[in-house]
């Protein structure tokens, strides 16, 4: 497989200040974005609706024109040679684009044969992948009568039978119930263990963290991070948080326990949640530093005003808390 060799890694995707203005756009849809993803990598693509994961992915499987910029998938120059490109990469879209009046079956096999794989080989191999996504019992049934999560499983199936060294898959989790999406977790994880290069976007920053080696978070066109989730999450350090729940006492408010929580040392701020149970108190407490030690000093205060403490949580920042900090926005 023709790969482009930059120091010591080897590049599956290769982006540079890629800009796409779509016609009487008022502005960008990408403003610059450059990345590289590195052979075998699982790549997570993170960002709202309407971030530019899909012009991203469209420019890299040759489906849209870049206004500016490069970008060389598996060696292949998209914009200079998309036929070629098109032969080293699959693509799993967002929308369903199966042919619905063949068979999965055939949907596998005409795909493979567009794209010259030799005719024993593709009966083989959409026998093999069929089976390996859970769709060999029906193989003759019509995209139609399938759920969600088997279409899903199907264009993934069908993207992989010219064995591509790059596979995009654009929000390929985005409707399907929690078993479907777990399945799909698991193919991912199989594909990465193959050795495929997986691209994948997402706006569920659980599937980001789960998935990937290395998640970009991209909003208004714009790439803001690109790191390991751990890494993201570690410059967080400094953002933990305390949140604690109580039983109010026969005496005491919701007010002043507040400030008698934030004159805590370690206590950087205490904000009042809604409890959803909608009978007790909720706090955050933003900590600096480690949240544990501070659990028994909450306990006394709370203690101290006759209230319960019911519930103690220590948050651990997460992606959507990278994300929040970055755009002051949460993803969705
Ligand atoms: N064909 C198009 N014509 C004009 N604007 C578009 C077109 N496709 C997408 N956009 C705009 O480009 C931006 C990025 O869209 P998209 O790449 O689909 O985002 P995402 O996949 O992250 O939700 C959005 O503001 C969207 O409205
Ligand atoms: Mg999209």
């Amino acid at each position: 497989m023709p790969v482009v060799a930059s120091g010591e890694t080897t590049l599956a995707v290769e982006v540079r200040d890629l800009v796409k203005r779509y016609a009487k756009a008022p502005v960008d849809s990408l403003t610059g974005v450059s990345f590289q993803v590195k052979q075998g990598e699982v790549f997570g693509f993170l960002g709202p609706n309407g971030a530019g994961k899909s012009t991203t992915i469209g420019i890299l499987t040759t489906r849209i024109r870049p206004t500016g910029g490069r970008a060389v998938v598996a060696g292949v120059d998209v914009a200079a040679d998309p036929v070629g490109a098109r032969r080293v990469l699959g693509v799993v879209p967002q929308q369903n684009n199966l042919d619905r009046s063949l068979s999965v079956r055939q949907n596998l096999i005409y795909h493979a044969s567009y794209h010259g794989v030799p005719r024993a080989t593709r009966n083989q191999l959409a026998d093999s992948l069929l089976e390996q996504f859970g769709l060999a019992d029906r193989p003759d049934g019509r995209p139609d009568d399938f759920s969600g999560g088997q279409i899903q499983r199907m264009m993934i199936a069908r993207a992989l039978m010219h064995d591509p060294a790059v596979l995009f898959l654009d929000e390929p989790s985005t409707g399907l119930d929690p078993a479907a999406r777990l399945f799909l977790w698991e193919k991912i994880a199989e594909l990465k263990e193959a050795g495929t290069t997986v691209v994948i976007t997402t706006h569920d920053m659980d599937e980001a963290a789960t998935l990937s080696d290395r998640v970009a978070i991209i909003d208004h066109g714009t790439l803001l991070a690109l790191d390991t989730p751990q890494q993201l999450v570690q410059g967080m350090h400094s953002e933990r948080t305390l949140d604690c729940t109580m039983e109010p006492g026969p005496t005491g408010d919701a007010a002043s326990l507040g400030i008698a929580l934030g004159g805590l040392a370690g206590v950087r701020a205490v904000d009042q949640l809604d409890d959803p149970a909608g009978t007790g108190w909720r706090y955050r407490i933003d900590v600096d530093g480690e949240p544990a030690p501070l659990v028994a000093p909450v306990a006394t205060v709370v203690a101290e005003t006759g209230a319960k403490l019911t519930d103690v949580r220590l948050g651990e920042p997460n992606l959507e808390d990278v994300f929040i900090h970055l755009t002051g926005r949460a993803l969705r």
